[in-house]
């Protein structure tokens, strides 16, 4: 592994030299929030609407953004530049500070934390661009702001770590109402007679970049989307089932609590939506750089 490089609070330093106070309001109480930003071909994909978010999620917690548009924009390139890979993503964290006497009320004028450092995109697998993924179905047990993309991922870890103990590589998410809401580090989307439908926004679901661009495409592209919520019966009945995230596109899931999805292998508006997502990175980041 070559030499990593990380940006805390205005500096740039090897990795492992990267050290923060276990003060922190980030390590003592999760008090932050999170972005994960892919980057292709060196160029950072969809960053504006990833600091959108951030800020999103900065407000929410009652933060300010640290920095301007153009100042994360000039700092996130920095980091990207100072690695080898071509594809790349970029964690980034903001947490509210240092705090030195213990007390859950935050006190005014912290300086924020601010850390951010770059991991290679590997490409999916062969086997899984084949296969797909199997999933179980999961009781989500978040809490009810999960539209904040905040550090506090116990939860989600949990539920990776019971997925994993039955043999699946994922879980899907089940409030208690029966809603599904989405998968551990992604959003869901099922095709129903070449129709893609998927949860509407909320507090129960991340406001995935990913689903936002491939609900873009298939409207470019005359398939028909519908935001609707969805139950375990909906799962069940579909043609197909992805998983969308920023490091992962749309992951075809094949196997559903040991029963095929479908043919039980990727499908075909899989398929297609696999090279139009292919072409639209091509021409947003065009756009973007
Ligand atoms: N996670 N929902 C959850 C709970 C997520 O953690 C993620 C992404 C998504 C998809 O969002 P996007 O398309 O903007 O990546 C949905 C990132 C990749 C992570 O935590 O590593």
């Amino acid at each position: 592994m070559p030499e990593q490089i990380a940006f805390l609070n205005g500096d740039f330093l090897p990795l492992e030299e990267a050290k923060i106070s276990t003060q922190d309001r980030g390590f003592l109480f999760g008090d932050g929030i999170y972005e994960v930003i892919p980057v292709f071909q060196k160029k950072l994909f969809q960053l504006d609407a990833h600091l959108d978010r951030l800020r999103k999620s900065l407000t929410a917690i009652s933060m300010q953004d640290p920095y301007s548009d153009e100042q994360w924009k000039a700092l996130l390139n920095d980091l990207v530049n100072r690695h080898p890979w071509n594809d790349q993503f970029i964690y980034l964290q903001v947490t509210r500070g240092i705090q030195w006497v213990r007390d859950h009320t935050p006190d005014k004028d912290l300086t924020p934390t601010i850390y951010a450092y770059c991991n290679p995109l590997k490409p999916v697998s062969e086997s899984i661009l084949q296969n797909g993924i199997k999933i179980v179905t999961l009781e989500d047990i978040r809490w009810l702001r999960c539209d904040i993309k905040a550090t506090t991922l116990l939860p989600n870890v949990m539920m990776k770590i019971a997925a994993k103990e039955q043999g699946a590589d994922d879980a899907i998410l089940i409030g208690r109402d029966g809603q599904i809401s989405e998968g551990t580090a992604s959003n869901v989307f099922i095709v129903k007679d070449e129709v893609l439908l998927t949860p509407p926004l909320s507090d129960r679901i991340l406001p995935g970049i990913t689903r936002m661009i491939i609900e873009k495409i298939a409207n470019d592209h005359s398939i028909k989307v519908i935001e609707q919520t969805l139950t375990l019966a909906d799962l069940e009945a579909a043609d197909e089932i992805w998983l969308t995230s920023s490091t992962k596109d749309a992951l075809p899931v094949c196997l559903l609590n040991n029963a095929p999805v479908g043919s039980g292998k990727p499908g075909p508006i899989w398929l297609k939506m696999q090279s139009y997502f292919a072409q639209a990175k091509h021409s947003l980041m065009q756009a973007e750089h």
